[in-house]
């Protein structure tokens, strides 16, 4: 059974403290414990390289929570990919809802960093989802389309092999309000048709997280569903004992 994914997005969360404590957490966890699922860590950039060297799990991985498009020069305050790379993550997440929101981040804006990222063998985890209004309008998945369609625009129909697609409804982040585990098996398949009908190759490895309000709760339901391969949590890996349930319920 293919391994079910947990990637766990701190936002602007943590400090000195916090990151030792975590490590201390993993580290002292038995590694069994994380058999049947992959787990990818995406801090506040600055931990990254301290936390890659300090875990010894093997099987977690570092994720950028955002990365500039432009390789070298007079980009002040930006991050590259190659740096990224360096620092040890192999994951970027791209387009989050917050960074289309507070900073501005459009479609094709997205689609230029999605294509430096695979240029430089990086993972994309490219965030996708609709409003509330829009969901309510039955636009969900218009608005999903034209956000997958400009990153095929950009980076042509291979774009999507090897890539991670976070769908995110932004009405459940951070509200406590989960989508239903049925409309969102049924919008990632959707996802996954769609994009399988525009590929070259009719068999793509692309990986299907959903986030948004993800809980020890919710999580059994929503992770047992076909289309859904992993999840993208929030504010529920930001407490050890929470994130590790989380973890323990996808590890079937
Ligand atoms: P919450 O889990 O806090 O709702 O956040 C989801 C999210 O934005 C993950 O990227």
């Amino acid at each position: 059974m293919k391994k079910k994914i947990v990637i766990a997005n701190w936002k602007l969360n943590g400090n000195k403290n916090f990151v030792k404590e975590f490590i201390h957490n993993i580290n002292s966890e038995n590694q069994k414990f994380f058999k049947n699922t992959k787990v990818i860590i995406a801090p506040p950039i600055i931990y990254i390289k301290y936390m890659s060297k300090k875990i010894h799990n093997k099987k977690i991985s570092f994720a950028s929570q955002n990365v500039d498009y432009n390789y070298q020069g007079a980009f002040t305050g930006e991050i590259s990919p190659n740096m990224i790379n360096e620092i040890g993550a192999k994951y970027i997440i791209l387009g989050h809802s917050e960074r289309r929101k507070n900073h501005f981040e459009n479609n094709l804006l997205i689609a230029k960093k999605f294509f430096s990222v695979k240029k430089n063998k990086l993972i994309p985890i490219l965030c996708i989802g609709e409003t509330q209004e829009e969901k309510e309008k039955n636009l969900t998945k218009n608005i999903i389309q034209k956000q997958i369609d400009e990153i095929f625009l950009h980076c042509g129909n291979n774009a999507f092999h090897n890539t991670f697609i976070a769908y995110e409804p932004i009405w459940s982040i951070g509200t406590g309000e989960n989508a239903s585990p049925d409309d969102v098996n049924k919008i990632m398949k959707f996802i996954k048709n769609y994009i399988i009908k525009k590929s070259l190759y009719k068999k793509i490895n692309l990986n299907l997280q959903y986030g948004g309000s993800v809980s020890p709760n919710n999580i059994k339901r929503i992770i047992e569903k076909k289309y859904i391969d992993g999840v993208l949590v929030g504010s529920g890996s930001l407490q050890y004992k929470n994130f590790l349930k989380i973890i323990q319920k996808c590890n079937v």
